[in-house]
């Protein structure tokens, strides 16, 4: 019975551990960040989102990396502007940059 317990508790805490670490790898993962955005935007970036705003594909790193910290900032943005930033909230500022740089790779 403790054995199994002391196995059930190592088992937890390798599982644990390999989240947090790979949530850590991953924080800053473009690819990894863009998952969540493919749905609106498009694979590739090349989808007019909910038939609103640009083809994120069509933009410069710079130009997303500016429109992304106005989201946040609540000094960028149409109609929709709110959803946007919801779904950015909880991005930091090197998120932004590695999401950018990987839809800003999307250009052929
Ligand atoms: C639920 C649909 C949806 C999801 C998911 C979504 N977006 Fe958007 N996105 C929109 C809409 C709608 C707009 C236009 C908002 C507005 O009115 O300014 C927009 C605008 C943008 C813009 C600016 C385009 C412009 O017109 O200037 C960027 C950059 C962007 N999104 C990036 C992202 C990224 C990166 C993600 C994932 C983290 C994401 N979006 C997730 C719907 C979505």
């Amino acid at each position: 019975m403790k054995t199994t317990m002391i196995i059930k508790t190592l088992k937890s805490l390798v599982i644990a551990g390999a989240i947090l670490g790979s949530s850590t790898l991953l924080a800053n993962d473009g690819a990894t960040l863009y998952n969540k955005c493919a749905g609106c935007h498009g694979a590739k970036g090349e989808k007019v989102a909910l038939g609103k705003g640009k083809v994120i594909a069509d933009m410069t790193e710079e130009e997303l990396n500016i429109s992304m910290n106005g989201y946040i900032a609540g000094t960028y943005g149409g109609a929709m502007k709110g959803l946007m930033k919801g779904q950015i909230a909880n991005f930091s500022k090197d998120d932004i940059k590695a999401v950018s740089t990987h839809i800003a790779s999307f250009k052929k």
